[in-house]
């Protein structure tokens, strides 16, 4: 029976770790990691992290099932937290196994709408979000967000690619720490864009994936909190994997803004649709971030921890602007130090990027995607002297 199964594709971020065991090269580096990782490629446990699950060994009284929406303290919690006064009553909250699930749970009820609409997605974006929408049968078309080569986001581009969306429509964007461009919008490109999405009526998905990573936990939540405030209805997926570092824990959520009449029939559809799918979200992680929000002194722990894990790659990045000036003489990765999160993509051709992998043994996703989180001192010099060889290449 089986020799009927086709070949599926495998996400490249997901083979890159087997490619780069398989390279014989000695002096290998690995960039295709998607998670924050220190100098060594270590991806250490937050200490508030610790504290919390020691609190929750000694306190749980049971491991029953929840609802199909989880928690509801967690939501509510997190969506506080989020979107700030903007969230209410009027919302329908889900805890999720990370945020893939949040966001199939999203695609699997717009596509099973009697009338569904387009979902909008930038690109390049989140390589996982085509695999989901097309796993649900969701309709979805692409507008341009980011010139690879110009190292620029695209954003006319995207605005006139965007004025084909019909009303009931879906926009699918990312918070701060786009990936995998680490170039987000401006203040100014960001209000624009939720004018016309305003005067349109489409309906605005934004997916946060690395709060804390760009300015702060706060400052970050600001893109989630002007949509909520602003559109009457509104779809925010969260996955907590990154910003509490718990990425084998699955804590995500889904937060859907409603209008009065549709908010009991909606969570009656998430839960119909968590149900048939990925079923109750695992708890654990969840209980870490619920416990650790509503613990004043663990919360400012991790918020440390947070911090330095943003300050730990703004550095980096600032680094590669530097090293390549003051050792190099030229400026072309300076766009880098101005970007944010754990990714930018670098300004290479296929052949480019194919050569670097092959002749260097630096390793980067397919399409230029590298972790910058990964890249220590030396490893920085090494990076730029590879790019050096492969772009002056004939
Ligand atoms: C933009 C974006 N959304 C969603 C996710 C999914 O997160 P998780 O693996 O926690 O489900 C990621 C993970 O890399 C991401 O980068």
């Amino acid at each position: 029976m089986f020799e009927q199964v086709e070949e599926y594709p495998v996400d490249p971020i997901m083979i890159g770790a087997d490619y780069f065991a398989a390279d014989p090269q000695r002096d290998k580096l690995n960039l295709t990691v998607g998670i924050y990782q220190d100098e060594h490629g270590q991806t250490p446990v937050l200490e508030a992290v610790k504290l919390a699950e020691q609190r929750l060994v000694e306190t749980q009284t049971s491991k029953s099932y929840l609802a199909l929406t989880g928690d509801a303290a967690y939501c509510r919690v997190l969506g506080h937290e989020i979107m700030g006064d903007a969230f209410g009553n009027g919302w329908v909250s889900a805890q999720t196994s990370g945020g893939a699930v949040a966001l199939r749970v999203m695609a699997d009820l717009l596509a099973q709408m009697p009338n569904p609409p387009t979902i909008w997605l930038q690109t390049p974006t989140y390589g996982n979000y085509v695999p989901i929408l097309t796993a649900a049968h969701a309709r979805f078309a692409q507008v341009p967000y980011y010139d690879r080569l110009k190292a620029q986001i695209t954003f006319d581009q995207m605005l006139d690619g965007l004025k084909a969306a019909r009303a009931g429509d879906v926009f699918l964007m990312q918070g701060m720490c786009h990936n995998p461009t680490g170039a987000d919008m401006t203040a100014e490109q960001f209000d624009a864009l939720l004018d016309l999405l305003e005067a349109r009526g489409i309906v605005p998905w934004i997916d946060l994936a690395y709060l804390g990573f760009a300015q702060s936990w706060d400052a970050d939540c600001s893109m989630a909190r002007q949509i909520a405030a602003r559109f009457p209805e509104c779809i925010v997926c969260i996955t907590l994997s990154k910003t509490f570092g718990i990425y084998r824990d699955r804590a995500g959520a889904l937060f859907v803004k409603t209008q009065t009449p549709d908010r009991d029939r909606m969570h009656r559809a998430v839960s119909a649709i968590v149900r048939s799918g990925a079923s109750h979200a695992p708890d654990h992680g969840p209980s870490v971030v619920r416990t650790i929000l509503q613990d004043p002194a663990l919360k400012t722990h991790w918020r440390k921890e947070l911090d330095q894990m943003r300050a730990r790659v703004a550095q980096v990045r600032q680094q590669i602007a530097d090293v390549e000036r003051t050792e190099f003489g030229t400026d072309r990765l300076a766009y880098i130090a101005k970007q944010s999160g754990m990714f930018s993509l670098l300004p290479l051709t296929e052949t480019q990027e194919t050569a670097l992998t092959r002749d260097h043994g630096i390793h980067v996703v397919k399409g230029g995607r590298v972790n910058v989180a990964r890249l220590g001192e030396s490893d920085i010099t090494k990076l730029i002297r590879a790019m050096t060889e492969v772009t002056s290449a004939k």
